[in-house]
């Protein structure tokens, strides 16, 4: 069965269909939007390997001719060489303004192409087919796009709006296992910024979803992508509420710093280890019950996830080199760190008020247990 979250945004409204079997039916689930049967793919090579020939055989399928660009798989794709390749590739296939572009998927080629779409003859459609599980219930939606910079992560792009998602639950499959929990980092984070519910539902049946039930996992991204949608409607731009999304970001932002972006440490690791510090801070500071920081680790380790700085290989630098990281964060206004803490499971809110030296001696702690 195939669900769907209407994403309202007034003028550039659409639809995240999320449900099995949708690569094979993206023939149907597109053709409405196409002026022309005729698209441009952009995947990576991993991705295409696996799921290219099944989306073209789909298109096909519907008489809609398809040409596609397969870019080197990893991060270090996300800048600006292969995004001007992108955009020079989109033009040399005479992609006009009423064309749609599909960016089959993770994250890096969601972000990229969805940019390369934003600017292409100043701004052409684009569907996101996402085939991680970070990017079906995070990137995929709300519109932000973008390349990183030698200066730091997506510090270059642009908001632009998907015409269609579509989130195919078979495609999870795929996934190695610390992908999938990777991924999962952002959707435990739903939980515990905006919905308790939620969280118990996860405490209940995210280790199933983990070992393969489909419908399971149809729910887990059905309800992280609703969460996101709501929040994007109500600040599509970040200026307040879509900060939220950031729970655990401070930290992990520094972690991922620390570690210069590899293996060591994937980003929904660093997510879950970042929410639970949050939590352990948002304790310490009298703000939230003792038992819920005791909580999200008890949840995070019965899902095999990394919970502490003792769960990161290697060498790490000091509290105030990581305070110093956290300082680099693009979220820093005026200087000032920004937050994100809870006053409970499911109830957090955004703040520069919180003292460093809690922060550096939390940090501390963590490192001496290492
Ligand atoms: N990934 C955070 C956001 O979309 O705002």
């Amino acid at each position: 069965m195939t669900q769907t979250v209407h994403v309202p945004l007034a003028g550039r409204e659409y639809d995240v269909r999320i449900g099995e079997g949708l690569l094979a039916r993206a023939g149907q689930e597109i053709t409405g939007l196409l002026k022309r049967p005729r698209v441009a793919i952009v995947s990576d090579e991993n991705v295409a390997a696996q799921h290219l020939a099944t989306l073209e055989a789909a298109l096909s399928a519907e008489g809609i001719e398809s040409t596609a660009l397969t870019l080197p798989a990893g991060e270090s794709t996300k800048q600006w060489p292969e995004f001007s390749r992108t955009v020079e590739w989109l033009l040399d296939q005479k992609i006009e303004r009423s064309d749609i572009v599909i960016a089959l998927g993770g994250g890096v080629i969601g972000d990229l192409v969805g940019f390369a779409a934003a600017v292409l003859r100043r701004g052409v459609r684009f569907v996101q087919m996402p085939t991680s599980l970070l990017a079906q219930v995070d990137s995929s939606v709300g519109g932000k796009t973008g390349i990183n910079a030698p200066q730091g992560k997506n510090l270059i792009g642009a908001f632009h709006q998907p015409a269609l998602v579509l989130a195919d639950i078979d495609v999870l499959d795929s996934l190695q296992p610390r992908d999938f929990l990777a991924g999962y980092g952002e959707v435990v984070k739903y939980g515990l910024l905006g919905d308790a519910k939620f969280f118990d539902w996860l405490e209940k049946n995210a280790t199933r979803a983990a070992a393969g039930d489909k419908e399971l996992r149809a729910y887990a991204v059905k309800r992280s992508v609703e969460m996101k949608a709501e929040i994007v409607l109500r600040d599509e731009t970040e200026q307040g509420d879509r900060a939220l999304l950031n729970l655990g970001h401070t930290f992990c932002h520094a972690f991922e710093a620390a570690t210069g972006y590899s293996s060591r440490l994937l980003h929904g690791e660093g997510v879950a280890i970042g929410c639970a510090m949050a939590f352990e801070l948002s304790s310490r500071l009298g703000l939230c019950p003792q038992e819920d920081p005791s909580r999200v680790r008890a949840h995070l380790k019965a899902m095999g996830m990394k919970v502490d700085l003792a769960d990161i290989d290697g060498d790490l630098p000091g509290a105030e080199a990581l305070l110093e990281l956290m300082g680099q964060d693009k979220k820093v206004v005026d200087g000032q760190l920004r937050f994100v803490l809870a006053r409970g499971i499911g109830q957090a809110f955004v703040t520069s008020d919180v003292p460093k030296d809690q922060v550096l001696k939390l940090l501390e702690e963590q490192l001496a247990n290492r």
